[in-house]
C-alpha cells in the first residue's frame, strides 16, 4: 500500500514507518518536528515537512492519491494537558479534524489512529477491555476520546475504514529507532538516563496508592509489538466501520518493580527519591488485549519487561544525547 505516516517520526510514527517500509509498503513521512526528529525517519521514506493543523497542505500532499493514513500526531503529556487544554484540543482533535477532511476531499479510504488507555480514567475493572466507561480524567484524555468519537461518525458518514488503537505504555526500541522526548518525561527512559549518569536520581511519584507497594501499575508493551499491531490494523480495516483495539501485554508493573528491573539490566543502583503523586496518574491500568488477539490474530513477541527494558538500554547507550539534530 502508499501509506502516508502523520507525525512519523516521533517514536511510535517513526517505528511504525519503519516496520511498513520492511513489509514492502510505500511510505511518506509527515511531520513538523516540533517533537519529532528529521533522524528518526526512516530510510527509504519520503519526507514531507508539514504541520497537522495546515489544512490545504494535507489536500495537497493526499490528492497524489494514498491506500491509507495512520495518524500519530498529537501532544501527549499529561500534566501539560492540564495546564493547557486549548492547545490540547486544538492539535489533538482539531488535527484529526483536518486529516479527516483531506481523506474525504480525496478519497482516501484509511485510517489507523493512536488513541490512549487515559480515555478510561480510573477504571473500575483491571485488565480494562474495551467496553469500560469513558470516563478521562485529563484534558489530553478527553481529546483523545472526543478525536475517537468524531473518528466513528466520520467512519459511518465517509466510508472511512477506521482503526483507533489504545496504547497503554510504550517502551523499547527497533530497527534503530528509540524513545527522544524532550524534555523526557516517561519512567523507563528517564531511568535509563540515571544509569547512564546523565540525571542524579528519579524521583518516584506517589508512594501511597492502593497498590501492594504504593507506586502506580502500569502496562509496559514493546514499541515492536505495538508497531506490528498498527500493520495488521491496516489490513482488517472495513469500509465505513470503526474499530477499536486496546493494546497491552496484559500485565501489570509497578514504578518500583520497573526501576528494579532496570537496574538488573543495566547493573547501576539507580537512586531514587520520593516525590508527590502527578497529577493526572491513576493508580492502576493493565489491558484486557483480547479483542485484537481474537480479531486480528495480534499476538505480542516481547512481552517480557526485562527484554523491553534491555532493548531500550541498548538503544539509550547507542544515543545517549538521543537523534542529532
Ligand atoms: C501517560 C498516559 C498515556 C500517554 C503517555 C504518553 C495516562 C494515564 N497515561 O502514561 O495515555 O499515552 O503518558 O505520554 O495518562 N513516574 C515516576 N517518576 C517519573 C516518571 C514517571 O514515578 O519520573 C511514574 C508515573 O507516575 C506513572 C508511571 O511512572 O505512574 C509511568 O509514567 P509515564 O512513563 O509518564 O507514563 P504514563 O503517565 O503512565
Amino acid at each position: 500500500m502508499d501509506l502516508l505516516v502523520i507525525g512519523g517520526a516521533g517514536y511510535i510514527g517513526s517505528v511504525v514507518a519503519g516496520q511498513l517500509l520492511a513489509a514492502g509498503h510505500r511510505v511518506t513521512v509527515y511531520d513538523n518536528l516540533v517533537n519529532g526528529h528529521r533522524a528518526a525517519v526512516p530510510d527509504g521514506a519520503a519526507f514531507v515537512h508539514g504541520d497537522v493543523l495546515d489544512l490545504d497542505t494535507l489536500i495537497r500532499v493526499l490528492r497524489r492519491g494514498f491506500d491509507g493514513v495512520l495518524h500519530f500526531a498529537a501532544l501527549s503529556l499529561v500534566g501539560e494537558s492540564v495546564a493547557e487544554p486549548a492547545r490540547y484540543f486544538r492539535t489533538n482533535v482539531g488535527g484529526t479534524v483536518n486529516v479527516i477532511e483531506a481523506m474525504r476531499a480525496t478519497g482516501t479510504p484509511r485510517l489507523v489512529f493512536s488513541s490512549t488507555a487515559a480515555v478510561y480514567g480510573v477504571p473500575d475493572e483491571v485488565p480494562i477491555p474495551e467496553t469500560a466507561p469513558l470516563r478521562p480524567i485529563s484534558p489530553y484524555g478527553a481529546s483523545k476520546l472526543a478525536t475517537d468519537t468524531l473518528i466513528g461518525y466520520a467512519a459511518a458518514a465517509h466510508g472511512i475504514a477506521a482503526v483507533s488503537l489504545r496504547y497503554f505504555n510504550v517502551a523499547g526500541a527497533w530497527g534503530g529507532l528509540g524513545e527522544d522526548h524532550r524534555p523526557e518525561t516517561h519512567l523507563i527512559p528517564l531511568a535509563l538516563q540515571v544509569a547512564l549518569g546523565q540525571r542524579p536520581h528519579l524521583a518516584i511519584f506517589g508512594s501511597d496508592y492502593p497498590t501492594p507497594d504504593g507506586t502506580c501499575i502500569r502496562d509496559y508493551l514493546h514499541v515492536e509489538d505495538l508497531g506490528h499491531a498498527h500493520l495488521l490494523a491496516l489490513e482488517a480495516a472495513q469500509p465505513g466501520q470503526h474499530r477499536i483495539y486496546n493494546l497491552g501485554n496484559g500485565a501489570g508493573f509497578s514504578v518500583r518493580e520497573v526501576i528494579e528491573t532496570a537496574r538488573r539490566v543495566t547493573g547501576h543502583p539507580i537512586p531514587t527519591v520520593a516525590a508527590p503523586r502527578r497529577a493526572g496518574d491513576p493508580p492502576v491500568l493493565v489491558a484486557s488485549s483480547e479483542r485484537i488477539r481474537a480479531e486480528l490474530g495480534w499476538e505480542p513477541r516481547k512481552p517480557d519487561l526485562e527484554t523491553i527494558i534491555a532493548d531500550a538500554w541498548e538503544w539509550t547507550r547507542a544515543h545517549p544525547h538521543g537523534y542529532p539534530e
